[in-house]
């Protein structure tokens, strides 16, 4: 066996609660964090320790879990009955070899930091080692006890303190590491015979204690980064803490938030200088950023790419859409999945794009749907024009050359070609394509009748 292979480690996360007080059908460790499952984020984090291996405890729900997680490298372990956070750990057990150092985590518990992680796994001696915080209210954890060296006793849970222990105000994080040989004995020996009647993890440190070992604590500065997610009120804060440090770390990148409490970002941000973004801004999947882009008030980004010195006004909606240097779009815009706006063209208020491509410099500005259309350079679209792609059955292209000019409310209805340079006159519904450089309009001609209106009365 080789020193790697003697010292490798293994994560176990423990997943098999109920989550009863989420109220929810969702199992608790597939609520979102940032868009992704609390359960996700425990995984991500502890992957970046490179450990052999990452084994998750699941009991109930667990088939719906497997399925979310399913793209993660990681060993399903089940526990039918949840007898406890010892029980949940002694079901990973039998997967990893003694010489194995091992970290146990909570998949909901998601904010530890990797770095957080790895200072409890240097802490195990020949005991275990746990992750402790203090608390100004300690109510409801298990409480440290320590000797007069500083090394820890025991870990007495609220339920079974004593009240000069209640008094305590070092708290159990829950996360605990140990070498997997010893704590296959321990566990052996632990017994459920305690005001919950469950197989304590924590009772660990009492037995290794009795067989002479050393146990030593790792202190987290922050009771935000090891609060665990058991309702709502708790997912919520979870989500803030988060957001919170995630925008501390984009500003000092350089990006400019108006104001951190007011975004949020819920998948992947990459930006190049001087980007800013106003307040009540929501992105979700992988957003890109050229330089020099700004983001308006109350815009939400999902999969869209924003190329250089591009603006994005307040009150637009973004879906898989990609916005070309220096185009405008907004107030009020709706780019939906297919839509590309290339250099300098604008889509005003009120203007919903699918599946079209607008080109440099053109111009949809007010009003309008422009879908499944291919529309050339320096068009100029004229207020209410929109797109009849939609036979009811099949979906129709409209495509429209360059310089072309649509007056205001026309109707094209696809498929059909407007020619370069082809002028369309207002309200015109055009169902043939146009030759270059034409005039076309199907208007009837405007008939007044004199005195009708009074002979009427
Ligand atoms: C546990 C600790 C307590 C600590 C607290 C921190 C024990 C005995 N107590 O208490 O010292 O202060 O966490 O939050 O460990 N789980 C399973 N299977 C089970 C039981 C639990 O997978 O049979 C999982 C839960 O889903 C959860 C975690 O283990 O993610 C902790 O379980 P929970 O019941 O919340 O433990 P506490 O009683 O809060
Ligand atoms: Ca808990």
């Amino acid at each position: 066996m080789t020193d790697a292979e003697r010292t490798s480690l293994h994560v176990i996360i423990l997943a098999a609660g109920q989550g009863t007080r989420m109220r929810s059908a969702l199992p608790k460790v597939l609520h979102a964090l940032a868009g992704r499952p609390l359960l996700q984020h425990v995984v991500e984090t502890a992957s970046r320790l490179n450990p052999a291996g990452i084994h998750v405890v699941h009991g109930h729900g667990g088939e719906t879990v497997r399925t979310a997680l399913s793209g993660a490298s990681v060993t399903w372990v089940e526990q039918s009955e949840q007898l406890g956070t010892g029980h949940a750990v002694q079901q990973a057990l039998p997967a990893i070899p003694d010489e194995a150092l091992v970290l146990i985590l909570y998949g909901d518990v998601p904010l530890v930091r990797a770095d957080t992680m790895a200072e409890l796994v240097a802490a195990v001696d020949d005991g275990p080692a746990v992750l402790t915080v203090n608390l100004p209210d300690p109510s409801g954890y298990g409480r440290i006890v320590r000797d007069e060296q500083g090394f820890v006793e025991r870990i007495v849970e609220h339920k079974d303190a004593a009240p000069g222990e209640l008094a305590l105000h070092e708290t159990n994080t829950g996360l605990l590491a140990a070498y997997a040989g010893r704590l296959r004995t321990w566990l052996q020996r632990c017994s459920n015979d305690n005001a919950q009647g469950e197989y304590y993890l924590t009772d660990v440190v009492a037995l290794a204690r009795g067989d002479g070992c050393r146990v030593r604590a790792a202190r987290a500065s922050d009771p935000a980064e090891v609060a665990g997610v058991n309702d709502r009120v708790q997912l919520q804060a979870a989500e803030r803490a988060y957001q919170h440090r995630q925008a501390e770390t984009l500003m000092r990148d350089g990006l400019a938030l108006m104001d951190a409490g007011r975004f949020d970002l819920r998948g992947e941000l990459s930006f190049g200088r001087d980007c800013s973004i106003d307040i009540g801004v929501v992105m979700e999947g992988r957003v890109v950023l050229g330089a020099d882009v700004r983001i308006g008030a109350y815009t939400v980004l999902k999969d869209v790419v924003i190329d250089d010195g591009a603006r994005i006004d307040c009150h637009c909606v973004l879906e898989q859409a990609r916005v070309g240097r220096n185009a405008r779009v907004g107030p009020y815009a709706r780019l939906r999945p297919g839509a590309e706006l290339q250099e300098d063209a604008r889509a005003g208020n009120f203007v919903e794009i699918k599946q079209a491509v607008i080109g440099p410099g053109s111009k949809v500005n007010h009003l309008s749907y422009i879908g499944n259309a291919v529309l050339g350079g320096d068009v100029n679209v004229g207020a209410g024009t929109i797109t009849c792609n939609y036979d009811g059955v099949a979906k129709h292209r409209t495509t429209i050359g360059d310089g072309a000019f649509i007056g205001s409310g026309t109707q094209l209805v696809a498929p059909v070609t407007v020619a370069p340079g082809s002028v369309l006159g207002a309200g015109t519904v055009l169902t043939r394509d146009t030759e270059a450089d034409s005039l076309t309009i199907t208007r009837a001609p405007q008939k007044s009748v004199p005195g009708w209106a009074r002979r009427r009365r």
